[in-house]
């Protein structure tokens, strides 16, 4: 996936009641191995990938890159937050053009159930409604990731289709600060 564009990069830490969003930093390379390890974090994104392999592939620093937050609590990471350009090869647009912002996130396991991704994630779309005004979000999860369906309906994403892709049904919702739902 494409990089956000031309927005300033990184921005200040983000502080939300009880976490920071950051940019990422070497002290969080084993949270980043451990989430794309988990069976758990990655049921519904293709499966968990061998820890060895991640091992040798991650780079010093992971996820250092436009559009990459580290969500901080207490000063360890817990989960990662992405805004990525969607690939016009993708099924599921609301732009003539493609290449919409499209929102991703995967937290460790242990801290699911506290609400730590919500209030993580809508602090994620305020920081893109400041720099990018105006602009839609698009957001596509498999329909099966109930705690993902929930959070994107709590953030205010409203679904615009469903459709196959990689042997499953998914969600395909857009959200708008120019258009507040709920
Ligand atoms: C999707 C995912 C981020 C959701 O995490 P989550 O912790 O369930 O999401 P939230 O932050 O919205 O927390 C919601 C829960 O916290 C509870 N909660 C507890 N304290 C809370 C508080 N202070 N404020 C808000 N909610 C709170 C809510 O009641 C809710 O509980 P419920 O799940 O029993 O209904 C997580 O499951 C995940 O990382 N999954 C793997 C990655 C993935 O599949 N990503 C989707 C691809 S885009």
């Amino acid at each position: 996936m494409a990089g956000l564009g031309p927005v300033a990069w990184p921005p200040a830490p983000i502080r939300t009641e009880r976490l920071v969003l950051r940019e990422s930093e070497a002290r969080d390379r084993a949270a980043f191995i451990e989430l794309f390890a988990s069976q758990e974090v990655r049921t519904y994104l293709g499966g968990p990938r061998p820890r060895d392999e991640l091992e040798r592939a991650v780079p010093e620093v992971p996820g250092r890159r436009t559009g990459v937050f580290v969500v901080d609590l207490d000063g360890a990471m817990i989960g990662a937050i992405t805004l990525d350009r969607r690939g016009a090869e993708r099924p599921g647009h609301v732009r003539p053009d493609a290449g919409e912002a499209e929102l991703g996130y995967m937290f460790l396991s242990e801290v699911w159930g506290c609400g730590y991704a919500a209030e993580a994630c809508a602090a994620a779309l305020d920081w893109f409604a400041d720099v990018l005004p105006g602009e839609p979000v698009v957001l596509c999860t498999q329909a099966a990731n109930d705690r993902s369906m929930r959070l994107a309906a709590k953030l205010g994403f409203a679904e615009v289709e469903r459709f196959e892709e990689y042997g499953a049904e998914q969600w395909f919702g857009v959200w708008s600060s120019i258009t507040p739902t709920g």
